[in-house]
Protein backbone atom coordinates (compact mmCIF):
# COMPACT_ATOMS: atom_id res chain seq x y z
CA UNK A 1 0.00 0.00 0.00
CA UNK A 2 1.55 2.97 -1.06
CA UNK A 3 2.06 6.29 1.73
CA UNK A 4 0.81 9.67 0.79
CA UNK A 5 1.46 12.92 2.89
CA UNK A 6 -1.00 15.64 1.96
CA UNK A 7 -0.67 18.77 4.10
CA UNK A 8 -3.59 21.31 3.98
CA UNK A 9 -6.10 18.28 3.94
CA UNK A 10 -8.65 20.11 5.73
CA UNK A 11 -8.92 22.56 2.63
CA UNK A 12 -10.82 22.07 0.04
CA UNK A 13 -8.23 20.72 -2.33
CA UNK A 14 -7.35 18.27 0.33
CA UNK A 15 -10.04 16.68 0.76
CA UNK A 16 -10.87 16.21 -2.87
CA UNK A 17 -7.30 14.43 -3.14
CA UNK A 18 -7.38 12.63 -0.10
CA UNK A 19 -10.65 11.06 -1.28
CA UNK A 20 -9.22 10.26 -4.44
CA UNK A 21 -5.60 8.65 -3.16
CA UNK A 22 -8.13 6.48 -0.71
CA UNK A 23 -9.79 5.35 -3.81
CA UNK A 24 -6.97 4.56 -5.10
CA UNK A 25 -5.52 2.22 -2.11
CA UNK A 26 -3.28 4.86 -0.94
CA UNK A 27 -2.71 5.00 2.98
CA UNK A 28 -3.27 8.69 3.19
CA UNK A 29 -1.86 10.57 6.20
CA UNK A 30 -3.35 14.24 6.59
CA UNK A 31 -1.36 16.99 8.18
CA UNK A 32 -3.03 19.81 10.44
CA UNK A 33 -1.66 22.90 12.04
CA UNK A 34 -3.28 22.68 15.56
CA UNK A 35 -6.62 25.04 16.13
CA UNK A 36 -8.54 25.47 19.21
CA UNK A 37 -11.40 24.02 17.81
CA UNK A 38 -11.62 21.40 15.28
CA UNK A 39 -12.24 22.38 11.35
CA UNK A 40 -12.43 18.73 10.13
CA UNK A 41 -15.77 19.51 7.99
CA UNK A 42 -14.60 18.96 4.49
CA UNK A 43 -12.86 15.58 5.66
CA UNK A 44 -15.65 14.30 8.11
CA UNK A 45 -16.86 11.63 5.69
CA UNK A 46 -13.41 10.09 5.65
CA UNK A 47 -12.14 11.20 8.91
CA UNK A 48 -11.98 7.30 10.16
CA UNK A 49 -10.07 6.34 6.96
CA UNK A 50 -7.10 9.11 7.03
CA UNK A 51 -4.42 8.56 9.97
CA UNK A 52 -4.41 12.89 10.72
CA UNK A 53 -1.14 14.33 12.53
CA UNK A 54 -0.25 17.88 13.72
CA UNK A 55 2.57 19.39 12.01
CA UNK A 56 2.60 22.93 10.53
CA UNK A 57 4.34 24.49 7.57
CA UNK A 58 5.81 26.77 9.79
CA UNK A 59 7.85 24.30 12.44
CA UNK A 60 10.58 22.51 10.51
CA UNK A 61 11.02 20.06 13.11
CA UNK A 62 7.70 19.37 12.55
CA UNK A 63 7.96 18.07 8.70
CA UNK A 64 11.15 16.33 9.73
CA UNK A 65 9.46 14.07 12.36
CA UNK A 66 6.88 13.48 10.11
CA UNK A 67 8.64 12.28 7.39
CA UNK A 68 10.70 9.86 9.50
CA UNK A 69 7.50 8.82 11.45
CA UNK A 70 5.70 7.67 8.01
CA UNK A 71 8.08 7.38 5.31
CA UNK A 72 5.53 8.66 2.81
CA UNK A 73 6.33 7.66 -1.00
CA UNK A 74 4.57 10.63 -1.97
CA UNK A 75 4.06 14.27 -0.16
CA UNK A 76 1.38 16.90 -1.67
CA UNK A 77 1.96 20.27 -0.65
CA UNK A 78 -1.47 21.80 -0.87
CA UNK A 79 -1.24 23.89 2.46
CA UNK A 80 -0.65 27.89 2.12
CA UNK A 81 -2.66 30.84 2.80
CA UNK A 82 -4.46 31.05 0.12
CA UNK A 83 -6.86 33.74 -0.25
CA UNK A 84 -5.08 36.53 -2.47
CA UNK A 85 -7.39 39.63 -0.06
CA UNK A 86 -5.89 38.53 2.69
CA UNK A 87 -1.94 38.36 1.14
CA UNK A 88 -1.91 41.67 0.65
CA UNK A 89 -3.60 42.40 4.65
CA UNK A 90 -0.72 39.88 6.05
CA UNK A 91 2.24 39.77 3.52
CA UNK A 92 4.66 38.53 5.70
CA UNK A 93 2.67 35.53 6.77
CA UNK A 94 1.74 34.54 3.71
CA UNK A 95 5.35 34.42 2.91
CA UNK A 96 6.09 32.63 5.81
CA UNK A 97 3.16 29.91 4.73
CA UNK A 98 2.93 30.09 0.79
CA UNK A 99 6.62 30.64 0.31
CA UNK A 100 9.05 29.47 3.26
CA UNK A 101 6.74 26.65 3.99
CA UNK A 102 7.59 24.80 0.48
CA UNK A 103 11.60 25.25 1.70
CA UNK A 104 11.00 24.00 4.90
CA UNK A 105 8.71 20.65 3.38
CA UNK A 106 11.59 20.31 0.37
CA UNK A 107 14.37 20.61 3.29
CA UNK A 108 12.47 17.80 5.11
CA UNK A 109 12.45 15.72 2.03
CA UNK A 110 16.53 16.46 1.10
CA UNK A 111 17.07 15.28 5.16
CA UNK A 112 15.18 12.55 5.74
CA UNK A 113 14.16 10.98 2.09
CA UNK A 114 15.14 12.15 -0.97
CA UNK A 115 13.70 9.39 -3.13
CA UNK A 116 9.92 11.26 -2.04
CA UNK A 117 7.81 12.31 -4.55
CA UNK A 118 6.62 16.21 -4.15
CA UNK A 119 3.73 18.03 -5.16
CA UNK A 120 3.85 21.72 -5.18
CA UNK A 121 0.35 23.37 -5.21
CA UNK A 122 2.01 26.19 -8.29
CA UNK A 123 -1.00 28.70 -9.19
CA UNK A 124 -2.04 30.57 -12.29
CA UNK A 125 -1.93 33.82 -9.86
CA UNK A 126 1.92 33.37 -11.06
CA UNK A 127 0.31 34.93 -14.23
CA UNK A 128 -0.65 38.11 -12.88
CA UNK A 129 -0.72 40.55 -15.31
CA UNK A 130 -0.52 38.03 -18.02
CA UNK A 131 2.31 38.90 -21.14
CA UNK A 132 0.58 35.57 -23.03
CA UNK A 133 -2.81 34.61 -24.22
CA UNK A 134 -3.49 31.81 -22.90
CA UNK A 135 -1.12 30.76 -20.66
CA UNK A 136 1.18 27.73 -20.85
CA UNK A 137 4.52 26.22 -18.72
CA UNK A 138 6.59 28.59 -21.12
CA UNK A 139 4.84 31.87 -20.11
CA UNK A 140 7.13 34.44 -18.06
CA UNK A 141 5.14 35.01 -14.76
CA UNK A 142 4.35 38.55 -13.53
CA UNK A 143 2.50 38.13 -10.14
CA UNK A 144 0.20 40.67 -8.67
CA UNK A 145 0.13 40.32 -4.77
CA UNK A 146 2.12 39.32 -2.18
CA UNK A 147 0.33 36.12 -2.78
CA UNK A 148 1.17 34.91 -6.19
CA UNK A 149 4.94 36.37 -5.53
CA UNK A 150 4.87 33.69 -2.46
CA UNK A 151 3.53 31.08 -5.08
CA UNK A 152 6.49 31.86 -7.69
CA UNK A 153 8.84 31.76 -5.09
CA UNK A 154 7.49 28.27 -3.95
CA UNK A 155 7.38 27.18 -7.98
CA UNK A 156 11.24 28.04 -8.53
CA UNK A 157 12.25 26.26 -5.26
CA UNK A 158 10.65 23.40 -6.52
CA UNK A 159 12.51 23.19 -10.05
CA UNK A 160 15.62 24.28 -7.78
CA UNK A 161 15.26 20.81 -5.85
CA UNK A 162 14.75 19.17 -8.74
CA UNK A 163 17.92 20.23 -10.63
CA UNK A 164 20.55 20.58 -7.38
CA UNK A 165 19.27 17.27 -5.51
CA UNK A 166 17.91 15.98 -8.02
CA UNK A 167 14.47 15.31 -6.10
CA UNK A 168 11.12 14.21 -8.36
CA UNK A 169 9.32 17.64 -7.68
CA UNK A 170 6.50 19.04 -9.56
CA UNK A 171 4.41 22.08 -9.97
CA UNK A 172 1.54 22.27 -10.58
CA UNK A 173 0.16 25.21 -12.13
CA UNK A 174 -3.49 25.12 -11.62
CA UNK A 175 -5.94 27.43 -12.86
CA UNK A 176 -8.99 28.24 -10.75
CA UNK A 177 -10.96 25.24 -9.45
CA UNK A 178 -14.26 25.38 -7.31
CA UNK A 179 -16.68 23.61 -5.38
CA UNK A 180 -19.56 23.38 -2.74
CA UNK A 181 -16.10 23.09 -0.53
CA UNK A 182 -14.80 25.98 -1.50
CA UNK A 183 -14.32 28.69 1.20
CA UNK A 184 -17.20 31.16 1.18
CA UNK A 185 -14.80 33.94 0.84
CA UNK A 186 -13.99 33.11 -2.94
CA UNK A 187 -16.21 34.74 -5.43
CA UNK A 188 -17.71 31.27 -6.91
CA UNK A 189 -19.14 30.16 -3.62
CA UNK A 190 -19.85 33.95 -2.40
CA UNK A 191 -22.00 33.97 -5.30
CA UNK A 192 -23.59 30.41 -5.49
CA UNK A 193 -24.16 31.00 -1.83
CA UNK A 194 -25.94 34.23 -2.20
CA UNK A 195 -28.25 32.98 -4.95
CA UNK A 196 -29.24 30.13 -2.46
CA UNK A 197 -29.94 32.63 0.26
CA UNK A 198 -31.95 34.74 -1.87
CA UNK A 199 -33.70 32.11 -3.20
CA UNK A 200 -34.86 30.96 0.03
CA UNK A 201 -35.79 34.53 0.99
CA UNK A 202 -33.02 34.50 3.86
CA UNK A 203 -31.27 37.24 1.98
CA UNK A 204 -31.92 40.35 -0.84
CA UNK A 205 -28.29 41.55 -1.45
CA UNK A 206 -24.79 40.53 -2.87
CA UNK A 207 -21.88 42.59 -2.52
CA UNK A 208 -19.36 42.10 -5.21
CA UNK A 209 -16.34 43.48 -6.17
CA UNK A 210 -14.62 44.06 -9.46
CA UNK A 211 -17.47 42.20 -11.88
CA UNK A 212 -15.25 42.48 -14.84
CA UNK A 213 -12.25 39.84 -13.74
CA UNK A 214 -11.96 36.88 -15.96
CA UNK A 215 -11.46 33.25 -14.77
CA UNK A 216 -10.63 30.05 -16.13
CA UNK A 217 -12.89 28.25 -13.59
CA UNK A 218 -12.55 24.26 -13.60
CA UNK A 219 -13.94 21.64 -10.80
CA UNK A 220 -11.77 20.59 -7.91
CA UNK A 221 -12.59 17.22 -8.21
CA UNK A 222 -11.08 16.89 -11.34
CA UNK A 223 -7.66 19.12 -11.01
CA UNK A 224 -6.69 16.57 -8.04
CA UNK A 225 -6.91 13.93 -10.39
CA UNK A 226 -3.78 15.87 -12.37
CA UNK A 227 -1.83 16.42 -8.87
CA UNK A 228 -2.00 12.85 -8.48
CA UNK A 229 -0.65 12.07 -12.43
CA UNK A 230 1.88 14.44 -12.21
CA UNK A 231 3.73 12.14 -9.49
CA UNK A 232 2.78 9.04 -11.30
CA UNK A 233 5.20 9.40 -14.74
CA UNK A 234 8.79 8.67 -15.17
CA UNK A 235 10.56 12.19 -14.99
CA UNK A 236 9.21 15.16 -13.09
CA UNK A 237 7.94 18.28 -14.82
CA UNK A 238 5.71 21.31 -14.26
CA UNK A 239 2.16 21.29 -15.78
CA UNK A 240 -0.59 23.85 -16.51
CA UNK A 241 -4.24 22.78 -15.11
CA UNK A 242 -6.80 24.33 -16.64
CA UNK A 243 -10.04 24.41 -19.16
CA UNK A 244 -9.18 26.47 -21.58
CA UNK A 245 -12.19 28.48 -21.24
CA UNK A 246 -12.62 31.68 -19.35
CA UNK A 247 -15.83 33.79 -18.11
CA UNK A 248 -16.21 36.79 -16.30
CA UNK A 249 -17.37 37.19 -12.75
CA UNK A 250 -20.07 38.97 -14.53
CA UNK A 251 -21.25 35.58 -16.59
CA UNK A 252 -20.65 33.65 -13.63
CA UNK A 253 -23.36 36.07 -12.02
CA UNK A 254 -25.46 35.76 -14.54
CA UNK A 255 -25.10 31.95 -15.28
CA UNK A 256 -25.60 31.52 -11.09
CA UNK A 257 -28.72 33.81 -10.87
CA UNK A 258 -30.20 32.81 -14.03
CA UNK A 259 -30.25 28.98 -12.91
CA UNK A 260 -32.75 30.02 -10.30
CA UNK A 261 -34.91 32.37 -12.58
CA UNK A 262 -33.54 35.09 -10.46
CA UNK A 263 -32.56 39.14 -11.94
CA UNK A 264 -29.03 39.65 -10.95
CA UNK A 265 -29.09 43.04 -11.42
CA UNK A 266 -32.22 43.35 -8.26
CA UNK A 267 -29.58 41.76 -5.99
CA UNK A 268 -26.14 42.54 -6.84
CA UNK A 269 -24.28 45.58 -5.46
CA UNK A 270 -20.86 46.57 -6.43
CA UNK A 271 -18.75 47.54 -3.40
CA UNK A 272 -15.14 49.26 -4.33
CA UNK A 273 -14.36 47.32 -0.53
CA UNK A 274 -13.87 43.96 -2.39
CA UNK A 275 -11.59 46.00 -5.39
CA UNK A 276 -7.70 44.75 -4.98
CA UNK A 277 -4.70 47.02 -4.67
CA UNK A 278 -3.84 45.58 -7.64
CA UNK A 279 -5.51 42.70 -9.95
CA UNK A 280 -5.57 39.94 -12.37
CA UNK A 281 -7.42 41.21 -15.20
CA UNK A 282 -7.54 37.70 -16.99
CA UNK A 283 -6.53 34.31 -16.71
CA UNK A 284 -6.59 31.51 -19.32
CA UNK A 285 -4.78 28.43 -19.22
CA UNK A 286 -3.66 26.27 -22.52
CA UNK A 287 -3.74 22.79 -20.79
CA UNK A 288 -2.18 20.72 -23.69
CA UNK A 289 0.69 19.30 -22.40
CA UNK A 290 -1.29 17.79 -19.79
CA UNK A 291 -3.72 15.87 -22.22
CA UNK A 292 -0.69 15.01 -24.13
CA UNK A 293 1.23 13.71 -21.73
CA UNK A 294 -0.84 12.93 -19.12
CA UNK A 295 -3.82 12.13 -20.39
CA UNK A 296 -5.98 14.69 -18.11
CA UNK A 297 -8.78 16.47 -19.35
CA UNK A 298 -12.04 18.58 -17.58
CA UNK A 299 -14.85 16.48 -17.12
CA UNK A 300 -17.09 19.48 -15.85
CA UNK A 301 -17.80 22.43 -18.09
CA UNK A 302 -18.50 26.10 -17.06
CA UNK A 303 -22.61 25.63 -16.31
CA UNK A 304 -22.48 22.38 -15.55
CA UNK A 305 -20.11 24.25 -12.37
CA UNK A 306 -22.01 26.58 -11.80
CA UNK A 307 -25.34 24.44 -11.28
CA UNK A 308 -23.46 21.99 -8.95
CA UNK A 309 -23.02 24.56 -6.86
CA UNK A 310 -25.85 26.22 -6.24
CA UNK A 311 -27.45 22.71 -6.01
CA UNK A 312 -26.03 21.88 -3.40
CA UNK A 313 -25.84 25.55 -1.50
CA UNK A 314 -29.56 24.97 -1.87
CA UNK A 315 -29.33 21.23 -0.04
CA UNK A 316 -26.79 22.42 2.58
CA UNK A 317 -29.24 25.58 3.11
CA UNK A 318 -32.47 23.11 3.66
CA UNK A 319 -30.74 20.56 6.10
CA UNK A 320 -27.67 22.24 7.51
CA UNK A 321 -27.27 18.63 9.61
CA UNK A 322 -26.00 17.47 6.15
CA UNK A 323 -22.26 16.98 5.33
CA UNK A 324 -20.58 17.31 1.75
CA UNK A 325 -21.44 14.83 -0.13
CA UNK A 326 -18.41 12.65 -1.94
CA UNK A 327 -16.99 13.73 -5.15
CA UNK A 328 -18.63 10.52 -6.81
CA UNK A 329 -21.77 11.73 -5.40
CA UNK A 330 -21.27 15.61 -6.57
CA UNK A 331 -20.82 14.74 -10.27
CA UNK A 332 -21.46 11.06 -11.08
CA UNK A 333 -21.13 11.15 -14.43
CA UNK A 334 -17.68 11.27 -13.97
P1 LIG B 1 -7.69 26.18 1.09
O1 LIG B 1 -9.06 25.61 0.99
O2 LIG B 1 -7.51 27.58 1.55
O3 LIG B 1 -6.84 25.21 2.04
C1 LIG B 1 -5.58 25.58 2.55
C2 LIG B 1 -5.12 24.54 3.54
O4 LIG B 1 -3.83 24.89 4.04
C3 LIG B 1 -6.03 24.35 4.76
O5 LIG B 1 -6.12 22.99 5.07
C4 LIG B 1 -5.25 25.09 5.85
O6 LIG B 1 -5.50 24.61 7.15
C5 LIG B 1 -3.83 24.72 5.45
N1 LIG B 1 -2.80 25.57 6.05
C6 LIG B 1 -2.70 26.91 5.97
N2 LIG B 1 -1.60 27.32 6.62
C7 LIG B 1 -1.00 26.22 7.14
C8 LIG B 1 0.17 25.98 7.92
N3 LIG B 1 0.95 26.98 8.32
N4 LIG B 1 0.50 24.71 8.25
C9 LIG B 1 -0.29 23.70 7.88
N5 LIG B 1 -1.42 23.85 7.14
C10 LIG B 1 -1.76 25.10 6.79
O7 LIG B 1 -6.95 26.07 -0.32
P2 LIG B 1 -7.29 25.15 -1.60
O8 LIG B 1 -8.23 25.89 -2.48
O9 LIG B 1 -7.60 23.79 -1.15
O10 LIG B 1 -5.89 25.17 -2.36
C11 LIG B 1 -4.90 24.19 -2.08
C12 LIG B 1 -3.55 24.71 -2.55
O11 LIG B 1 -3.59 24.96 -3.94
C13 LIG B 1 -3.12 26.02 -1.92
O12 LIG B 1 -1.71 25.97 -1.80
C14 LIG B 1 -3.53 27.06 -2.93
O13 LIG B 1 -2.73 28.21 -2.80
C15 LIG B 1 -3.26 26.31 -4.21
N6 LIG B 1 -4.05 26.68 -5.37
C16 LIG B 1 -5.41 26.70 -5.29
C17 LIG B 1 -6.15 26.99 -6.41
C18 LIG B 1 -7.65 27.01 -6.37
O14 LIG B 1 -8.25 27.54 -7.29
N7 LIG B 1 -8.28 26.42 -5.37
C19 LIG B 1 -5.51 27.25 -7.62
C20 LIG B 1 -4.12 27.21 -7.68
C21 LIG B 1 -3.39 26.90 -6.55
P3 LIG B 1 -6.74 25.20 8.04
O15 LIG B 1 -7.93 24.39 7.64
O16 LIG B 1 -6.26 24.94 9.42
O17 LIG B 1 -6.88 26.65 7.70
N1 LIG C 1 -13.08 36.93 -3.35
C1 LIG C 1 -13.78 37.84 -4.05
N2 LIG C 1 -14.84 38.46 -3.45
N3 LIG C 1 -13.43 38.11 -5.31
C2 LIG C 1 -14.18 39.01 -6.01
C3 LIG C 1 -15.27 39.65 -5.45
C4 LIG C 1 -15.63 39.38 -4.11
O1 LIG C 1 -16.58 39.91 -3.55
N4 LIG C 1 -15.81 40.45 -6.40
C5 LIG C 1 -15.08 40.31 -7.51
N5 LIG C 1 -14.07 39.44 -7.27
C6 LIG C 1 -13.04 39.06 -8.23
C7 LIG C 1 -11.62 39.24 -7.71
O2 LIG C 1 -11.22 40.61 -7.78
C8 LIG C 1 -10.86 38.32 -8.65
O3 LIG C 1 -10.54 39.01 -9.83
C9 LIG C 1 -11.87 37.23 -8.99
O4 LIG C 1 -13.15 37.70 -8.52
C10 LIG C 1 -11.59 35.87 -8.35
O5 LIG C 1 -11.34 36.06 -6.97
P1 LIG C 1 -11.22 34.82 -5.96
O6 LIG C 1 -12.39 33.92 -6.11
O7 LIG C 1 -10.94 35.38 -4.61
O8 LIG C 1 -9.99 33.98 -6.52
P2 LIG C 1 -8.54 34.42 -7.06
O9 LIG C 1 -8.56 34.29 -8.54
O10 LIG C 1 -8.11 35.72 -6.50
O11 LIG C 1 -7.58 33.33 -6.41
C11 LIG C 1 -7.95 31.95 -6.42
O12 LIG C 1 -7.43 31.33 -7.57
C12 LIG C 1 -6.00 31.26 -7.64
C13 LIG C 1 -5.65 30.58 -8.95
O13 LIG C 1 -5.68 31.50 -9.99
C14 LIG C 1 -7.39 31.34 -5.13
O14 LIG C 1 -7.90 30.02 -5.00
C15 LIG C 1 -5.90 31.24 -5.15
O15 LIG C 1 -5.43 30.52 -4.00
C16 LIG C 1 -5.50 30.50 -6.43
O16 LIG C 1 -4.10 30.35 -6.50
Amino acid sequence: MPTALVTGVTGQDGSYLAEFLLSRGYQVIGMVRRTSTINFDRIRHIQDQIEIVQGDLLDQMSLIAILQEYHPQEVYNLAAQSFVPTSFTQPVLTGEFTALGVTRMLEAIRIVDPTIRFYQASSSEMFGKVVEVPQRETTPFYPRSPYGVAKVYGHWLTVNYRESYNIYGCSGILFNHESPRRGLEFVTHKITHAVARIKMGLADELRLGNLQAQRDWGYAGDYVRAMWLMLQQDAPEDYVIATGETHSVQEFVEEAFGYQDLDWQEYVVQDPKFYRPAEVDLLVGDASKAGRELGWEPTVDFRGLVRLMVDADLRTLQDPSQGYPSAAEEVPQR
